[in-house]
């Protein structure tokens, strides 16, 4: 079976995530969607928290599969036997980032590929913290997340 691994820390998932996620999961057999657990990063939502939204947001999807990982991403993916890492890239400004992220999990495992995707456009200027944002001072992010999404922010803000 031809898998793949998107990991991030998806606080909480957005429209940019959801985009790369389904495109990815025309292309491989099952695509793992993998929630950092970073105990020395204050989050917003809750691992489990993360992992519900994104549950709802790609329940249509068959060949998603949800999981969570603290640790190295690179010790998960061999864990899970899979040789692909998807990752997205919205502007020039993640290349670098993402380039040293990639060439340092090449070194850790070789046989690991990391292949990147552009995140369509109309979602390239969005992060989970510039949701955060816009929505704790109750702007509007309608269209930006998923509703199930945007009801659990206003929720938590509330
Ligand atoms: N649409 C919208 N936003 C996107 C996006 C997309 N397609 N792709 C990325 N983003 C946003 C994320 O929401 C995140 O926003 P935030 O900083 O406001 O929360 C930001 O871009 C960074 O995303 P990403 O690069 O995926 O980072 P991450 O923090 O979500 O996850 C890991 C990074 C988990 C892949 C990486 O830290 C990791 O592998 N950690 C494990 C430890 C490890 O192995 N370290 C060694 C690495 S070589």
């Amino acid at each position: 079976m031809n898998s793949c691994i998107y990991p991030g820390s998806f606080d909480p998932v957005t429209n940019g995530h959801l985009d790369i996620i389904e495109r990815a999961a025309s292309i491989f057999d099952n695509v793992v969607v993998a929630v950092l657990n970073n105990p020395n990063k204050k989050a917003f939502f809750s691992v489990e928290e993360r992992i519900e939204l994104l549950r709802k947001t790609t329940v249509d999807f068959p060949n998603i599969e949800i999981d969570c990982f603290s640790g190295l991403l690179i010790d998960f993916v061999k864990r899970k036997d899979i040789n692909v890492i998807i990752k997205g890239l919205r502007a020039v400004s993640d290349f670098e980032y993402e380039f040293q992220m990639a060439l340092m999990n090449k070194k850790l495992s070789p046989k690991v590929e990391t292949m990147f995707m552009m995140t369509s456009s109309k979602y390239s200027y969005i992060s989970s913290s510039i949701i955060k944002e816009v929505a704790t001072l109750n702007g509007c992010i309608n269209g930006l997340v998923p509703k199930v999404v945007e009801e659990a922010l206003f929720n938590k803000i509330k």
